[in-house]
């Protein structure tokens, strides 16, 4: 059984056979203030979804002290290599056979600016990523809006666990994210990225009933708390 833990936002700590990894950890000045980076001291993975800094987070800080592979889309992966962290590079429909388990990218609309001191870097494109692991898989939307993308995923990608972002202004708000989640059609779908700012104070239990209306099962995850699966 692989365990997976809300660490507020759309940070995630997963565990499972051959992985300890981290998604998004946006911890150190994350106002949910679940997790602090010296926390994660053994840890093989770290999944960034696109270069905004409550999505990079703490990652190269975390990945240089514990040597975790840095699995991202190539340009954040390469800038994150430029500071001394392990990189796996990777881009949109690109797949890879890691020890764990499969990796997919998948397509998310948002954008990826690395913020840098004064200088907005590029960061490619902003990602989906597909994670299998003990033959599930877990989908994290990243930061995106509505896509008929979606649609493949439910038709070609058997997705276990959907991760979507439902607090509106950057990304879907719960409407939206309900038809994404009927168009994944997850065993589960679990909502992030809400309530962090007032900017995306968007209700869970909103998406629950509209995604619940089509017939899928949401599970809202207190910042802190873990689900396994
Ligand atoms: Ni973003
Ligand atoms: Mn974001």
């Amino acid at each position: 059984m692989a365990k997976l833990r809300y660490l507020g936002h759309a940070a995630f700590y997963v565990e499972g056979a051959g992985l300890k990894a981290l998604i998004d950890p946006f911890l150190s000045q994350n106002p949910w203030n679940i997790a602090q980076p010296e926390e994660f001291t053994d840890l093989n993975y770290i999944f960034i979804t696109h270069g905004h800094g409550d999505h990079l987070g703490d990652a190269v800080e975390i990945a240089k002290r514990t040597g975790a592979t840095i699995i991202s889309i190539f340009e954040v992966a390469n800038y994150c290599n430029r500071k001394g962290a392990n990189i796996h590079p990777m881009h949109i429909g690109g797949t890879f056979d890691f020890p764990f388990g499969r990796v997919k990218l998948t397509p998310a609309a948002h954008g990826s600016a690395i913020v840098e001191g004064n200088e907005l870097l590029y960061g490619g494109n902003p990602c989906g990523i597909i994670i299998e692991n003990e033959g599930k898989n877990l989908y994290h939307a990243g930061d995106t809006g509505l896509i008929s993308d979606m649609e493949l995923l439910g038709k070609y990608e058997k997705i276990d666990i959907a991760l979507l972002p439902i607090g509106g202004n950057f990304t879907m708000d719960p409407q939206d994210a309900a038809i994404a989640a009927s168009m994944i059609n997850p065993k589960l779908a679990i909502p992030m990225h809400y309530k962090t700012w007032p900017i995306i104070d968007k209700e869970p239990e909103e998406f629950k009933k509209l995604t619940e209306r089509k017939g899928i099962d949401v599970q809202i995850i207190k910042p802190g708390k873990e689900i396994t699966f």
